[in-house]
């Protein structure tokens, strides 16, 4: 699925204005419309995956669910095939070379294998399409990944951290002029991460609000069964992020810097990505940038505010911030979800099991589960073990930028909390209406 070629289209001369249309309509209908129909009908008979993907409140507090689900044992059948909650079992699954995340369609029905193809569109593709580096499997991942990875070794993510603090001392100066009371999402914990991101992919800063919309757009389409309306919501701001990018590599081939982009539209012609290849790896490098981080960022202020005596324990000793994302990666994960499907020979909890067959890793479940973490609902930002959380995954799609992910997290909330050490949440916040990704959306607090 992860070719560059054209899609074949039948040969008639069909209008743009017509075909554009069904193709959204093919597409949203395999990617959203079939899975709504399993988890619905899933949710009704009380299938606990189909309740967490379509029940807003257990999304929104799902950790009671998660209980649930690990009380079924280490694996469970849900509406859309086996589910973990245990952190062994998710381990075992996510670095085992018996799994993979590409999907093979060649035992799917015909028309579902048509409307892939008729769908299949590069200028509508989201950051979970191939060849997205998050969805494809060797040797393509191998190529894409190793592409990139240099731009995030620990070296490069340490020579990076100053200028992390600068941005987000230029934020929280803005911040202090505004004084009273802010939302802490808009003003800070989405800038943050979106100025990083863009200044390391060399994009410019001033299109900063379009990154957050075309994010929040490519966040979106990360779940499954979204309505029709939200996802031709989210493809309109999938098809600009696109045509953007397509004007960013131009710019960067006439004009290149110094930055991962224009190394990326610039490689010789023996690793030369094609088109399709550079808007998949650059369009998931910008969105994982900071669709996740601003989760990080936001959850941690909520649980530091709900757990005051940990907050002021850190104004106290700032060397406890590496402890304290640590604990807020595992508490309260920003990835809630993933899934692999099993290859030949893969065996699940012991078991061999169907190849073909999805099984959803619940990376917020792993993260409680007992058997790893003592006492695992406690937030705890002195947790010896919280680092074996699987909140960056594991095994080769283990996250590329996990290392500039906890260096933000370090330097962006002990900066916040230097400059605001009296910072309290002053009204509810509100969480994102996602399913993969948990985090807020808006979090009104005052400043002091
Ligand atoms: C708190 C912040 C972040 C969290 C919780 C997070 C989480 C994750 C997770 C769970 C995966 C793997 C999903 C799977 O196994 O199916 C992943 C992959 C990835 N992440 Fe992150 N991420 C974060 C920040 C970042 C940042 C800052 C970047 C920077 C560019 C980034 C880039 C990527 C990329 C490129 C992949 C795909 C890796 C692959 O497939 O080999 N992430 N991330």
């Amino acid at each position: 699925m992860s070719t560059d070629t054209a899609v074949r289209v039948p040969h008639t001369r069909v209008p743009t204005a017509v075909l554009r249309p069904a193709r959204t309509a093919a597409r949203w209908a395999v990617r959203h419309g079939l899975p709504a129909v399993y988890l619905e009908r899933g949710a009704r008979r009380g299938d606990p995956v189909g309740r967490l993907l379509r029940d807003r409140a257990v999304r929104d507090e799902p950790y009671d669910l998660y209980e649930e689900i690990r009380a079924r044992g280490p694996v469970s059948l849900g509406s859309l095939g086996p589910v973990t909650a245990s952190h062994a079992v998710a381990a075992d699954v996510l670095r085992s070379d018996r799994f993979g995340v590409g999907w093979d369609d060649a035992g799917a029905p015909r028309l579902i294998r048509w409307a892939l193809r008729f769908g299949d569109e590069l200028e509508a593709a989201g950051v979970a399409e191939p060849p997205s580096m998050l969805v494809v499997d060797p040797p393509d991942h191998t190529r894409f990944r190793r592409l990139v990875s240099r731009a995030f070794t620990p070296r490069a993510t340490a020579e990076y951290a100053p200028a992390v603090r600068r941005t987000a001392d230029a934020l929280l100066d803005a911040l202090e002029l505004r004084g009273g009371e802010v939302d802490l999402v808009e003003t800070y914990a989405a800038q943050l991460p979106v100025l990083v991101i863009a200044d390391l992919l060399g994009v410019p800063t001033g299109r900063r609000a379009d990154f957050l919309r075309w994010g929040a757009a490519a966040a979106a389409t990360l779940d499954p069964g979204l309505s029709f309306r939200r996802y031709v919501t989210a493809e309109r701001a999938l098809r600009e992020m696109h045509a953007f990018l397509r004007e960013h590599f131009a710019r960067l081939r006439r004009d290149p810097g110094e930055d991962l982009v224009s190394r990326l539209v610039g490689l010789p012609d023996d690793e030369a990505l094609t088109e399709r290849e550079l808007h998949a790896t650059v369009m998931l490098l910008l969105g994982a940038g900071f669709e996740t981080t601003v989760n990080l960022l936001g959850n941690a202020v909520v649980l530091l505010d709900a757990h005051r005596d940990q907050w002021n324990a850190l104004i106290a000793g700032p060397a406890g911030w590496d402890g304290a994302v640590e604990e807020v990666l595992r508490y309260d994960s920003p990835v809630q979800i993933t899934g692999r499907v099993g290859k030949d020979g893969a065996t699940l909890a012991g078991r061999e099991i169907q190849p073909g067959t999805r099984v959803t890793v619940l990376l917020g479940a792993a993260n409680r589960d007992p058997e790893v973490f003592a006492d695992p609902a406690r937030f705890d930002i002195t947790r010896g073990n919280a680092r074996d959380h699987l909140a960056f995954s594991a095994g080769i799609h283990y996250c590329v930028g996990a290392g500039l992910a906890r260096m933000e997290g370090v330097i962006g909330l002990r900066a916040l909390a230097e400059r605001f050490p009296a910072l309290r949440v002053s009204g509810p916040p509100v969480r994102r209406d996602l399913q993969t990704l948990r985090g807020f959306e808006h979090l009104p607090v005052t400043l002091r």
